[in-house]
């Protein structure tokens, strides 16, 4: 199968980490689906467009069970040629200083939020995706997890921790059901990354963090892009369960 009979479909594609995966697929040939809760969708389907590839960009709440289920009618055409699902969208809350609340100060439905977005979404948007991926017995399905998940958390809330960390056993488990079928899942645990999202903390927070990287520098969404189109690929096809720590050395296991 050519790249343009795999159609991609990346959660939270309008800015950030799922922008860039949503364009490096689309310069490989794949047609894209940029799903988003923000109109800016719009403006990263045109450009994968303007590059010369597919897109087409939709609404959509991840969280939103009705919505979700609602996919095949908004992908049309394409929802029997999906073959990658990036499940991408994510949110980190904080307080009003930029630093995480701690537990004893967290709002039970800032806690709900975070876990309905983050893990409950992944798995949502997930099965939903099988049919057309199962009927195939091809495809790739790829988390966007965290480090948070990998160690303790400097910067991220306890909420944040505890869906990245279900989402990588969510991971596994969908690795081993879905092997059979010729479906790979994997995770990316990105350290910390220059997007919209990290810079929704202090300056300071995210210097301090840099300092004790390896590699000297925060990520930028195109070195966790390289990654995620590489577990897309063909080449990745005996890769499925692992968990790639994208995070220039910051940790390691
Ligand atoms: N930036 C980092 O340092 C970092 C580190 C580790 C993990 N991650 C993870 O990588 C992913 C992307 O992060 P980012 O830094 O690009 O974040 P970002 O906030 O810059 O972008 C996230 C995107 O997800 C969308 N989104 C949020 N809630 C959604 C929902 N309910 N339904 C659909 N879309 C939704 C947002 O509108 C936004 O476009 C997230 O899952 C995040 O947790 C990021």
């Amino acid at each position: 199968m050519s790249n343009r009979e795999k159609v991609a479909l990346v959660t939270g594609a309008a800015r950030g980490i799922g922008e860039a995966i949503a364009r490096k697929l689309g310069a490989l040939g794949h047609p894209v689906v940029v799903a988003d809760v923000l109109g800016e969708r719009e403006a990263v389907a045109e450009a994968i467009r303007a590059a010369g590839g597919e897109a087409r960009a939709i609404p959509l709440d991840v969280a939103d069970e009705a919505a979700v289920m609602g996919l095949p009618g908004a992908l049309g055409d394409w929802w029997g040629r999906l073959g990658i699902l990036v499940n991408n969208a994510g949110i980190s809350p904080k307080g009003p200083d930029g630093k995480a609340r701690p537990i004893r100060e967290m709002p039970a439905e800032e806690w709900r939020r975070v876990l309905a977005v983050n893990l409950t979404g992944a798995f949502l948007v997930s099965q939903a995706c099988l049919p057309p991926l199962r009927a195939r017995r091809w495809g790739r399905i790829i988390m966007l997890t965290s480090q948070a998940a990998r160690a303790k958390s400097q910067i991220a809330g306890a909420h944040y921790t505890a869906a990245k960390s279900g989402l990588m056993g969510f991971a596994r488990s969908l690795a081993a059901e879905l092997g059979p079928d010729g479906i790979t899942v994997n995770s990316i645990a990105p350290g910390r990354i220059d997007t919209p999202m990290a810079r929704g903390t202090t300056e300071g927070a995210n210097a301090a963090f840099a300092a004790n990287i390896p590699l000297g520098r925060l990520g930028t969404p195109e070195d966790v892009a390289e990654v995620a189109t590489f577990l897309a690929s063909e080449a990745a096809g005996y890769l499925t369960g692992a968990t790639i720590d994208v995070g220039g050395g910051s940790y390691m296991p």
